[in-house]
């Protein structure tokens, strides 16, 4: 198994371009399928998550034509099979996509239904939900979602939890429904709003996606379209973040600020300097960083997918901190593989206290999921000494070149696979 060895206390300095949005690029790709015509689709971060889902996108039939790292070309035409096997759902949860785009192309879909993760039961009651309101009959049965429907008629959802994928997922079947479909208390995440947008370049109707409203008109047909996704505002947080902590320099490219607006004012309140720029930010942070408070909200608010890589920066801080993860129910293991370094932290249900210790000192520790793995990585660059981080596969799902991008901004690290490399590293850097 891959690990990552860091030698920590370089601060990182330099810039780092930021890639497409994981979490954008996976909805968009299974709406991709929702025309029989050619779609073009650039800037996808070229990570293990995109790849298991273009070879899902491939075994229902479709034509996957990938052009390079960042682009491919689909074609829904051939599409002869409406099964996403367990096989599949298991590697990448968000292959549940296709239920929501198949329904709305083909009025049929059969998914296994996913299961949890490691951050939590990551129910799926409000896709169903929302499909059910269009008018499908949804069963499970042997652990599939059956979705069937004769016709589809646009609703008045009212989704009873803010839910991405649920907003997504229930936004691709309205897009093809017949008639007016209103959705309320839907998620605003700038990934919503580019599916949306990516969409409506297929000749959806689809308004308000952002808003608490979105309002949908179907229409019978999608057609071609070329689209660029987002830049990946949590890959750019992280860096920023991994600036903080280092008491680094760091100018994230090739992002949207607006987006960032939540990282950047919890960045400034523990007392880095960020200056932002048209399509980049930058991160000074000089001192010892101080506490604070927060809690993870649905979008505009504090991301829950930056939650790990506060925390691990908050472990250095100053202070007292108190975390909330109001998102998830099980997003803070992360702190017990932290102990092992020397923070000091205590979880009380959905909070977590950190007591900011002056230094964490290198430990062998292993990624528990994507973010808290991106996060413990983190840690071991602000860390004295070295760190080996076991279960890298986790941050390769949704990072791409990790290694190579902070290697590139000064961290002094390798992905090894053997004792032996490790005592070559030590020998390189002792
Ligand atoms: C998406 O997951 C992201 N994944 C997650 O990122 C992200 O953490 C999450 O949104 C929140 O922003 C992708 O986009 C592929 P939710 P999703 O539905 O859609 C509950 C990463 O690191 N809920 O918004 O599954 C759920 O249990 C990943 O890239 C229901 O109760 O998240 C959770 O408590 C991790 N019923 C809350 O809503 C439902 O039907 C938010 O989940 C659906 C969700």
């Amino acid at each position: 198994m891959e690990q990552y060895i860091i030698k920590g206390g370089n601060p990182l300095v330099g810039e780092v371009e930021i890639g497409g949005a994981k979490n954008a690029a996976l909805a968009i790709l299974a709406a991709a399928i929702m025309t029989d015509e050619t779609v073009l689709i650039d800037n996808l971060p070229d990570v293990n998550d995109i790849n298991v889902l273009l070879d899902a996108i491939r075994g229902i039939g479709a034509s996957v034509h990938r052009i390079d790292r960042h682009s491919v070309r689909i074609n829904g035409r051939s599409i002869t099979n409406f099964n996403i096997e367990y096989e599949c759902i298991k590697k990448i949860r968000a292959s549940y996509y296709l239920l929501g785009a198949m329904l709305g192309k083909y009025r049929k879909a059969e998914v296994a239904l996913p299961g949890g993760c490691n951050i939590g039961s990551r129910p799926i009651d409000q896709h169903l939900k929302g499909f059910r309101a269009l008018g499908a009959d949804v069963d499970i049965e042997h652990g599939k979602i059956i979705a069937e429907a004769d016709r589809l008629t646009g609703k008045h959802i009212y989704f009873d939890v803010v839910s991405v994928g649920a907003t997504i997922n229930v936004m691709m079947a309205a897009s093809m429904a017949d008639g007016l479909t209103i959705m309320e208390n839907v998620a605003k995440e700038p990934h919503v709003v580019d599916v949306a947008n990516f969409l409506n370049s297929m000749g959806a109707n689809i308004r308000g996606a952002g808003t608490d409203v979105i309002k949908i008109r179907g229409v019978k047909k999608l057609h071609r379209t070329e689209y660029s996704v987002i830049p990946d505002q949590i890959e750019a947080g992280t860096f920023m973040f991994a600036a903080a902590a280092t008491k680094g320099d760091v100018t994230v490219m090739n992002v949207i600020p607006k987006h960032l607006e939540a990282t950047i004012a919890k960045l400034v309140e523990i007392g880095c300097e960020v200056e932002e720029f048209d399509d980049a930010v930058r991160v000074v942070s000089k001192g010892r960083l101080k506490s604070t408070h927060v809690k993870t909200l649905p979008y505009p608010g504090f991301p829950t997918d930056l939650q790990p890589q506060i925390g691990v920066t908050l472990a250095l801080g100053s202070g007292t901190s108190i975390i909330t993860e109001s998102i998830f129910e099980n997003r803070f293991k992360y702190l017990d593989e932290l102990a092992r370094m020397g923070s000091r932290a205590s979880v009380e249900g959905h909070s977590a206290t950190i007591e900011g210790v002056s230094r964490l000192t290198g430990a062998r520790i292993s990624a528990p999921d994507l973010r808290a793995g991106a996060a413990l990585c983190i840690a071991g660059l602000a860390a004295d000494g070295i760190t080996i981080v076991d279960d890298i596969v986790y941050i390769q799902r949704g990072y791409e070149r990790f290694e190579e991008k902070l290697k590139s901004l000064g961290a002094v690290m390798e992905r090894i696979s053997s004792e032996k490399e490790i005592r070559k590293f030590r020998l390189k850097v002792s």
